[in-house]
């Protein structure tokens, strides 16, 4: 079993250099399908949603030349079909990317239904809706989606009823290729729609709009890469790191961050006390007290990023007063407050809102990741409580965090990554 061990109470202290974004990347690896010829990408971060990604690509016919652990040369060229296996794409949620890039190219495109973090019920009605709307047919049956078009899919209008993430960035990967013009109103407005457009438009796409509501396309016939694309920072990894500073009184610069993506965390820190410098690229994240009480809702792009509600919420469990928190947009993301009341947070979690009152001092305890980032608000929880905390289930650790061992170790931290079978395997060779 793998786990990771914590030896608490640490104040971090030191630099912390940021990975490129996976949200980011798991829209842009799909999205070189829709590329004529090979594809670099750099800033790719090493972790297994990525890893499993690129199994994909290779099981659909592509070529990657893996140049360093975040560099890429992608070639789809030899890419001839469009029925991804169950067995790769059930795994993770971005799986379902692939719909909107391999419509792009394929007359016939089947994926499963999209797996990842248990957060709630994950409809796509709006991503099926977009499809049809750009003339194609989507059946869903035997938790497979089936995806087809008997011409070029064909430039409209879309209104998603929802701001959604995955619907906008699916149909920008659709929209690309189309012919005519798209007008996709009521958008997701986050970093990676943007980074995404920004890659799609390097490439000759005509993506216009993207950070705002309305994003509007001009279909291409096709696309060619004429230098290596970067990824945007993890806005999301920064902002994990930038509470464990707040949260263990450190003092730590987050390097190879976009200060203006994290200000919805920033804004909420400096409530909770902390002193906050922003660079360029960069943010020093300093506290010396317990945090004050602070409350926050959960909002897509420029709101509160439902993906730091656990990490924030270990900052509220040790604040001095109450606070709260409400979920907007997952039903089911309040489950890991039961791991932290075993450390002895007192949080009372009902439907989409948390009350946290907080408490002098957590203490350890063996404790299970229910999710990628509810796992990451564990390792922080382990950071500030007193004793050795054994976190579980760290599979979803890793498949967002690179290296996160490594880097909170950096920091002055006293933490292990512990894989038992590994162990047991040296012992028996
Ligand atoms: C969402 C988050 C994203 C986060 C990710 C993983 C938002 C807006 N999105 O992205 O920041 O990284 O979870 O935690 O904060 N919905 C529908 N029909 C659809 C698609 C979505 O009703 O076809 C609903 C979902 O149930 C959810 C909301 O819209 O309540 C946002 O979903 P969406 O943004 O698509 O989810 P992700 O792309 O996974």
């Amino acid at each position: 079993m793998k786990k990771i061990i914590v030896n608490g109470p640490c104040k971090l202290k030191g630099e912390v250099i940021i990975s490129g974004a996976k949200n980011a990347a798991v829209a842009i690896l799909p999205a070189t399908l829709l590329i004529n010829g090979k594809c670099h990408l750099e800033n790719v971060p090493n972790i297994s949603d990525i890893r499993a990604y690129y199994e994909i690509l290779e099981s659909l016919g592509a070529k990657i030349d893996y140049i360093s652990d975040n560099e890429v040369i992608i070639d789809n060229s030899n890419v001839n079909s469009a029925i991804a296996s169950y067995e790769l794409t059930s795994k993770f949620r971005a799986s379902y990317y692939l719909l909107g890039a391999l419509l792009g190219k394929f007359d016939k495109v089947q994926i499963s239904l999209p797996g990842g973090c248990n957060l709630g019920a994950r409809p796509i009605d709006q991503h099926i809706k977009a499809f049809e709307k750009l003339g194609a047919t989507v059946e869903v049956k035997n938790g497979n989606v089936y995806a087809s078009r008997t011409n070029r899919l064909k430039g409209n209008n879309i209104f998603l009823d929802v701001v959604s993430v995955g619907a906008t960035i699916n149909a920008i990967l659709a929209a690309t290729l189309a012919d005519g013009n798209t007008i996709i109103e009521n958008c997701a407005k986050e970093p990676h729609v943007v980074d995404l457009a920004n890659f799609l438009n390097s490439m000759g796409a005509n993506i216009k709009g993207a950070g705002t509501d309305t994003i509007k396309i001009t279909g291409v016939d096709t696309l060619t890469q004429k230098s290596s694309y970067s990824i945007i920072p993890d806005q999301i990894e920064a902002g994990t790191f930038m509470v464990a500073a707040a949260a263990t009184c450190g003092d730590v610069v987050i390097k190879n961050c976009i200060p203006k993506h994290l200000e919805p965390i920033t804004s909420k820190l400096i409530e909770a006390g902390a002193s906050i410098e922003e660079g360029n690229s960069s943010i020093r994240v300093k506290m010396s007290d317990r945090p004050k009480a602070f409350s926050i809702k959960t909002m897509p792009y420029p709101g509160f990023p439902t993906d730091m509600q656990p990490q924030m919420c270990v900052l509220l469990a040790i604040c001095n007063g109450t606070g709260i928190i409400v979920e907007s947009i997952w039903e089911s993301r309040f489950q890991y407050t039961d791991e932290l009341a075993k450390m002895g947070a007192d949080i009372s979690a009902h439907g989409s809102t948390a009350i946290i009152k907080g408490v002098d001092k957590l203490y350890n305890a063996p404790v299970y990741s229910h999710d990628l980032r509810a796992g990451a608000a564990m390792v922080i929880a382990g950071l500030i409580a007193e004793g050795k905390t054994e976190v579980y289930n760290i599979e979803h650790i890793l498949r967002g965090y690179e290296n996160i061992v490594e880097k909170f170790k950096k920091l002055g931290a006293n933490i292990e990554y512990i894989d038992d079978e590994a162990l047991q395997g040296d012992k028996n060779a």
